[in-house]
């Protein structure tokens, strides 16, 4: 998968391909990222990319050519996926990850000030918020949505298997444990010392339903309707 972000912070994003899983998916070529700072692609001799709003009000506005401009330079014939990060997008979710990970291309765009000139929506193909909260930029929430997409791509992890993961059926995932058998008087479920692969899938299956009951209502009332309806 190719990843290219349009940010005006190049030095926040690129660190973050560097390191752990992210870092040997790029190494190991399954990824390969373009971080451009769209300041370059500014059309005056200030490098501005912001602007005060017609109408009046608070902050700056980001101006639609640098972000067009840059958009044309990696994306030229308009083939990649191209990502807004906004609050006011669609809520990010595990099922939308699998489906951004199936693109062999995408562009994310970093926002930043009171928002984006309007113009700049038409250019995008989807729009995404990472919850409903207010971040000073889009740079965190690029960081997620790639960190959970590349998990996604074959091969990127090796031993642990990503359908096995909270949300991935609709659940959450069962509880682990490692060394050692007892720490503190708290024992290690008898169950997963026994060897007995078909009993510990079991018991993993209904951990993870009463689990997710108790802690996540609203997914486990999903996961029972969908069933139902099977
Ligand atoms: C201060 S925010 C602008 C918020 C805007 N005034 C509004 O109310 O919708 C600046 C940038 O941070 C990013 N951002 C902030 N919160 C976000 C979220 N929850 N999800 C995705 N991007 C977010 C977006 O790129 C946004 O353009």
């Amino acid at each position: 998968m190719k990843i290219d972000i349009l940010t005006l912070f190049p030095d926040m994003v690129r660190p973050f391909f560097e390191h752990s899983i992210l870092g040997r998916a790029k190494r190991d070529n399954h990824i390969t990222v373009g971080i451009h700072d769209f300041r370059e692609y500014s059309v005056d001799k200030h490098q501005s990319v912001d602007d005060t709003p017609y109408g009046g009000g608070a902050g700056m506005v980001l101006r639609v050519e640098p972000v067009v401009n840059a958009l044309r330079a990696v994306d030229e014939e308009h083939t990649a996926l191209r990502i807004l990060m906004t609050p006011q997008g669609l809520p990010y979710n595990q099922e939308r990850a699998a489906t951004l990970a199936k693109n062999k291309h995408i562009i994310i765009l970093c926002g930043h000030y009171e928002g984006y000139d309007e113009r700049i929506r038409d250019y995008f193909d989807v729009e995404i918020s990472i919850g409903d909260y207010v971040l000073t930029g889009g740079e965190a929430p690029a960081l997620v949505v790639c960190d959970s997409i590349v998990r996604l791509l074959p091969g990127v992890l090796n031993e642990a298997s990503p359908e096995e993961d909270s949300f991935s059926r609709g659940l959450l995932e069962y509880p682990h444990y490692t060394r050692p058998r007892v720490f503190e008087g708290r024992a290690v479920p008898e169950i997963l010392l026994s060897g007995d692969h078909a009993k510990i899938e079991a018991w993993r299956r209904e951990e993870s339903l009463k689990r997710t009951k108790k802690r996540r209502p609203d997914l486990y009332r999903k996961y029972l309707e969908k069933r139902k309806n099977r």
